[in-house]
């Protein structure tokens, strides 16, 4: 049996996900489908080398050294064809503490940031909270596909913008961006001088005829104009270890963003997430692409099945991520009244559209990252409640 087919009891493990059920959808009868993370155990080499180091317990102040920083150049390297300097690289405990950090160093108060709605619903904290202007270039939903309207993203550029904050591939909605779409949006990035804050967390997560490319490999140009934030954390399920980095070329951006950093007494990673990212970067590679099989198979399965099902829900078909964005208007039910549905009627946990943006009005986010027999158990739950309601 693949690794990825084990049902794994996540209950009382602390886990977002599992555990906070009743909090959130006001009962732990459902089926958890929502946070972004997956329902697999991380890689065996990732476990192996968290155990070796549990057993040394001894836990002292801990360096990145450069076994950990050449596991992620390689890493880059080989997996995106991207070539960065060792001196690029900061590490933050997450990709939401250094978009914090980077809006907080690059722009100021009541400055513009723009982001590509619908977006995952700390894009927008991470500009509001610190009494940043959020501009918004809403993204063309046409015939079940998500593209940019440059005409708009070039006029909100104009209109005095200081950051954008990229997200690439893109949550909720699943695109990876083409070459074409990224040359343009760094192209006039760089017109209007604006900076990049690319969250790429999700560059990993390609599925079958897609490619990720960092927005900073474009060109020297563009690298000296962006920052990157990365992490193993989607990739092989390691988000509560709160390791990821940073990738900045250009030498005063990346002296700002580590004063920065200084400044609010962020200086190492935590011993078992520096051990996990040069485990998961350096042996991690087979048990991603198996990962990558399995979700392309989990989503080609709920497509499908809805399809012939229920012609209400049609699915935006993900080029990346393990995160299903399903249009359920065909429903005609009001916010409310659809997260009541899938909670109450199909008993389902799935993250409500409406967290990203009223973009996302009428959507629902469904993740992939579990065993097929569960996605299996959630589409069925759907179905059946969607039955019932057709009926009425
Ligand atoms: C686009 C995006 N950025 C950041 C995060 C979270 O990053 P972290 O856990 O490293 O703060 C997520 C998690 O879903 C995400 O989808």
């Amino acid at each position: 049996m693949s690794i990825f087919s084990e049902l794994h009891d996540r209950k009382n493990t602390r886990s977002v996900k599992w555990d906070m059920l009743e909090p959130v959808f006001q009962t732990s009868d459902i089926l958890p489908m929502w946070v972004a993370d997956m329902d697999f155990k991380a890689p065996e080499a990732v476990n192996n080398a968290l155990i070796k180091r549990a057993e040394h317990g001894i836990y002292g102040y801990t360096i990145i050294d450069d076994d950990v920083e050449s596991a992620i150049i390689n890493w880059l390297k080989h997996r995106h064809q991207w070539e960065i300097d060792q001196k690029w690289l900061t590490f933050s405990p997450g990709v939401v503490t250094s978009l914090h950090m980077a809006i907080q160093a690059f722009t100021e108060p009541n400055d513009k940031v723009l982001v590509q709605t619908p977006v995952y619903g700390p894009f927008y904290k991470v500009t509001e909270s610190h009494e940043r202007e959020l501009v918004k270039n809403k993204l063309i939903y046409k015939d079940g596909y998500y593209s940019i309207d440059f005409q708009d993203f070039e006029k909100k550029l104009k209109s005095g913008v200081k950051a954008f904050i990229l997200c690439s591939p893109h949550n909720p909605v699943g695109r990876v961006w083409k070459k074409e779409e990224l040359e343009e949006m760094a192209r006039l990035c760089l017109k209007y001088d604006v900076l990049i804050i690319s969250d790429e967390i999700h560059a990993d997560l390609v599925l079958p005829g897609n490619k990720h490319i960092p927005i900073a490999s474009l060109s020297e140009e563009i690298a000296e104009n962006t920052i990157t934030m990365m992490a193993p954390s989607k990739t092989f399920n390691l988000a509560g270890l709160q390791a990821s980095f940073i990738v900045t070329k250009n030498k005063d951006l990346r002296l700002k963003l580590n004063e920065h950093l200084g400044k609010q007494g962020f200086h190492m990673l935590n011993t078992m997430g520096n051990a996990a990212i040069e485990a998961a970067y350096k042996h991690g590679g087979d048990w991603l692409d198996e990962l990558l099989s399995v979700i392309n198979d989990n989503k080609n399965y709920v497509i499908d099945t809805f399809a012939k099902n229920t012609p209400e829900l049609k699915v935006v078909n993900p080029e990346g991520t393990y995160l299903l964005w399903i249009d359920c208007s065909g429903l005609n039910m009001d916010n409310k009244e659809l997260k009541k549905f899938m909670i109450e009627k199909a008993k389902v946990g799935l993250n409500a559209g409406i967290e990203y943006g009223e973009e996302g009005d009428q959507f629902m986010r469904m993740n992939l990252g579990c065993p097929k027999a569960m996605v299996e158990e959630g589409v069925k739950r759907i179905i059946g409640a969607v039955a019932v309601a057709r009926e009425k």
